[in-house]
């Protein structure tokens, strides 16, 4: 009775002990799924990669040393360590261990080291991925513990993942390479074609203001057109390459964007694109204001009409509708063209990407257009989709952009308090009209002129309590123009504003002539603000 017992504790207690050992083994083998996972899924250089592999596979098993020795040149060189691995694998190790080492290459198996010195034994695994062997991993530990079959079935599994790990490593950082210096290419591509192509282009227009006859300017014509088309491609190309190298900057001011539809909507009207096309715009009679570059905007909706015209035939309605609701400004273009396909739908703001069935019908165009669009878009804290029924049942584009919020305007009062009159001086039609719409939209009384001695003529009459100059404009002497119209008796007090493209230091001038310079592009608010504040020295 008693041995029986004896013998059944002894069956219980082997029992307990091989629970035991399962679940230390269960759990070893899940240390090395959770580690071939983390080595696969790590988007790290392969320097960090073979650190990380070295670290991880003397924890999987048990190891104090561990080293990553990869192929190079024929021979095997130490690209990561962990413990002393130097010592053991590395410049310091046994000529017999490093002979071993190499014999490992050969082998599909593990490869025991018996003794390596500094009382330990090794072990070797050949770092196999597919067909190619990359290097092998070398892990040491005590010699009273040797390395079990399980510590050669996790080392083998180990090493294969981490073969696998560092080879698509080395392809990933190939093809970031590659795509690299594919951008590189581009970028010089489109700046050496841009060189040729600038004085081509005024030499044909130079050749059609000339008398010819009528043949070569017929000739002279298409050539123009032709070269036209080309600076087109070429400055989407470089567009391409400063959104990729993150250097496309805006010159960001205040923009009703009604400016911005009308010009886009004109520009297609005189071009060939356009003949045969039912285009049509309609905008609010009200201004649109956001803030942005108003030759981007015009880019964003260039090209959305350009690819209605593109894909619709001709005949068939195209709209550009400008719209707002109470934060934002809409701008649709609607056409009843060919539509997109549901699957394509998603992508068509994707860089180079095009519907086969247009790339049949020869539509030309580099698939870039689109995602322009949304990256110039997104660029002013805006939107863009697309929406079609399908093929043949028309698209619709949106972009959606905040509108700017002129400060106090809401507010009947604050309006009414702050108003200025302001003198812009300007010789550019378009910014002086964009500072007009600003500031007078927040509610200040808005004159203009476009130089000497437009500007001092306006100002004797005006008086204005806030005069801004385009400083550094190449026709204009904005220093003469400051000093002339500080000198008329009424506007002594004028509060100078300089607008201009660099930094200045304007503590120089004595007396100072302006009392502010702000550097382009100048922050809707900051202007509006600044204007509404700083007329009150002249009160
Ligand atoms: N209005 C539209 N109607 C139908 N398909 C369109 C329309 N606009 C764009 N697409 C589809 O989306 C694709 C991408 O347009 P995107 O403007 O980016 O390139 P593209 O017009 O082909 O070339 P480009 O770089 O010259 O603009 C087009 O090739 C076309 O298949
Ligand atoms: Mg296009």
């Amino acid at each position: 009775m008693e041995t029986e017992r004896t013998r059944l504790l002894r069956i219980a207690r082997q029992n307990e002990r091989l629970l035991e050992d399962s679940r230390e083994r269960q759990a070893r083998f899940q240390q090395l799924l959770d580690i071939s996972q983390e080595l696969a899924r790590a988007q790290v250089g392969e320097t960090v990669l073979l650190q990380r592999i070295a670290q991880r596979g003397a924890g999987v098993l048990n190891a104090d040393v561990a080293a990553v020795l990869l192929v190079d040149d024929g021979a095997l060189v130490l690209g990561a360590a962990f413990g002393d691995a130097d010592d053991l694998f590395g410049a310091g190790a046994r000529t017999e261990t490093r002979g071993r080492l190499v014999d490992a290459l050969r082998m599909s198996d593990a490869v025991m080291l018996p003794a390596i010195g500094w009382g330990r034994l090794g072990m070797v695994l050949p770092l196999r991925a597919a067909w190619k062997v990359v290097g092998v991993m070398a892990v040491a530990r005590h010699a009273e513990r040797p390395f079990t079959a399980d510590d050669v079935l996790i080392g083998t599994m180990f090493a294969t993942h981490a073969a696998t790990a560092l080879e698509n490593a080395r392809v990933y950082q190939e093809t970031r390479e590659a795509n690299r210096r594919k951008d590189d290419f581009l970028a010089r591509l489109a700046h050496e074609l841009r060189n040729p192509l600038a004085p081509l282009v005024n030499a044909l227009q130079a050749l059609g203001r000339l008398a010819a006859a009528p043949d070569v300017t017929r000739l002279q014509t298409i050539m123009a057109h032709q070269a036209g088309h080309l600076g087109a491609l070429v400055d989407e190309i470089l567009d391409v390459s400063r959104l990729r190298f993150d250097k496309l900057t805006l010159n960001l001011q205040a923009v009703d964007l009604r400016d911005v539809a009308r010009h886009s909507f004109d520009a297609l009207q005189l071009s060939p694109l356009a003949e045969g096309h039912d285009v049509a715009l309609a905008v609010p009679p009200e201004p649109i204001l956001v803030q942005g570059d108003p030759l981007r905007l015009e880019q964003v909706v260039s090209n959305l009409l350009n690819n209605a015209v593109k894909y619709t035939p001709r005949g068939e309605p195209i709209r550009l509708l400008l719209e707002r609701n109470a934060s934002d400004a809409i701008m649709t273009v609607r056409d009843r063209g060919i539509g997109i396909a549901a699957d394509m739908l998603p992508r068509v703001f994707t860089m180079f990407t095009q519907a086969e069935r247009s790339r049949h019908r020869a539509q030309g165009g580099l698939g870039v257009g689109l995602a322009l669009v949304r990256a110039l878009v997104e660029r002013h804290g805006g939107t863009v989709s697309a929406r079609s029924a399908g093929v043949g049942q028309g698209s619709e584009f949106t972009v959606r952009l905040p509108l700017w919020r002129a400060p106090g305007r809401a507010d009947g009062e604050t309006r009414a308090r702050h108003a200025r009159r302001v003198l812009i001086v300007d010789d550019d039609p378009r910014e002086r009209d964009a500072l007009r719409t600003l500031l007078e939209s927040a509610g200040h009384a808005v004159a203009v002129a476009d130089g000497h001695p437009a500007a001092v003529e306006v100002a004797a009459f005006f008086r204005p309590e806030v005069t801004v100059i385009d400083v550094g404009a190449p026709g204009l002497d904005s220093h003469e123009i400051a000093r002339r119209v500080k000198r008329l008796p009424q506007c002594r007090h004028t509060y100078v504003v300089g607008l201009g493209a660099v930094p200045r230091d304007l503590s120089r001038a004595r007396p100072p002539l302006f009392d502010v310079h702000l550097v382009k592009p100048v922050s809707a608010t900051t202007l509006v603000g600044l204007v509404a504040h700083a007329g009150r020295r002249a009160e």
